[in-house]
């Protein structure tokens, strides 16, 4: 036989950069931000299955415009973005709702270059679910999966095996403050040769009552959904929070353009967190931080993008300039 056998390549590949089992880092976050002066607790504990599933439902609310808004501008731009980067290869951070993801995976079937998506996720069974689905509709694609945070894992993201774009979608970079930001940007960076591309989703800076809309709904979702951190801690950590004793806070911090949801204590309370050892002390009326969500304006990006040795090469953003995807490769 004239024409030799070659191996395909495997379609799906998981690898797994958690070392233990499920918890991470939540004892070290709840220690911490429990037991300082003005409390606070990192926004990534909300994601277990009911979190997922109530960031699900707030995505679908009538007063949180970012999802729809950049799967808009994304329907707009994808083919237009692919052409740009000639990407084969999708790297996608916290790849969960894979509605953008196909998107981007549609653009790339139609230039012809699509090779292969390496979603990097915390969570097996989603990725799993969704990997699945994709080899199916893809034909010839590659899964290569990393079960991780992206936080601390990033670099364990597979060698690149096509022209690469990096999408980090949603707004998520806006969960972090502004040091971590950009430490998160510059590894980023290192995951970017020079013909390689970073595809950033971002929320902007608008008026205060659209905002603050957008994170206290008038159905209450976002309210259970800050709530449900409080029975993370109660299952994972045996605390006794009582999730009717606290009451859900949005407010547009002006000065940081930052949008911050708290939880209000509506008494003064004693928590005990049993598996920690931990007792924890609310005055009537305190306020613990759950998340900040930060909103851009272009210039403030392209000096978050600079700092990180990134130059921004493609803006694109809907009408009402609402939300914007930002294209940017390095400097
Ligand atoms: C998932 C980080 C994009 O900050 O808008 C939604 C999370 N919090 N409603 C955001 C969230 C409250 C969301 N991101």
């Amino acid at each position: 036989m004239s024409e030799r056998t070659r191996i395909a390549p495997v379609p799906l590949r998981v690898d797994h950069a958690f070392e233990g089992a499920g918890t991470r880092t939540l004892a070290d976050d709840a220690r911490d931000g429990l037991t300082k002066p003005f409390k606070d607790l990192p926004p990534k504990h909300f994601y277990d299955s009911r979190g997922a599933a109530l960031f699900e439902q707030i995505c679908e609310l009538p007063e949180y415009y970012p999802t729809r808004t950049e799967r808009a501008i994304l329907e707009q731009v994808a083919d237009e973005i692919i052409a740009q980067t000639g990407a084969g290869e999708l790297v996608e951070l916290g790849s969960g709702s894979a509605t953008k993801t196909r998107l981007l995976l549609d653009a790339m079937a139609r230039a012809g270059t699509l090779e292969r998506f390496v979603p990097v996720d915390v969570t097996e069974s989603a990725v799993r679910a969704s990997a699945a689905l994709l080899i199916e509709e893809y034909p010839g694609l590659v899964v290569h999966a990393l079960i991780g945070d992206f936080e601390r894992h990033l670099d364990r993201v597979p060698a690149a095996c096509a022209r690469r774009l990096v999408a980090f979608l949603g707004g998520t970079i806006g969960n972090f403050a502004p040091s971590a930001r950009r430490r998160l940007l510059s590894t980023l960076r290192t995951l970017l040769e020079d013909e390689d591309h970073l595809l950033l989703g971002t929320d902007l800076v608008k008026d205060s009552a659209t905002l603050e809309a957008a994170y206290d709904d008038a159905a209450g979702i976002t309210a259970q959904f800050n709530l449900n951190i409080l029975h993370v801690l109660n299952r994972e950590l045996g605390a006794n929070f009582d999730t009717d004793q606290f009451e859900h806070v949005a407010i547009f911090d002006e000065t940081n353009e930052w949008i911050e949801m708290r939880l209000r204590a509506r008494k003064a309370q004693t928590v005990r967190l049993a598996a920690i050892d931990l007792t924890v002390e609310f005055a009537a009326g305190e306020e613990m931080r759950t998340e900040i969500s930060a909103k851009f304006t272009r210039e403030r990006l392209e000096a978050d993008l600079a700092a990180s040795g990134l130059e921004l090469v493609g803006w694109y953003t809907d009408e009402q300039s609402r939300f914007a995807l930002s294209l940017a490769r390095p400097a």
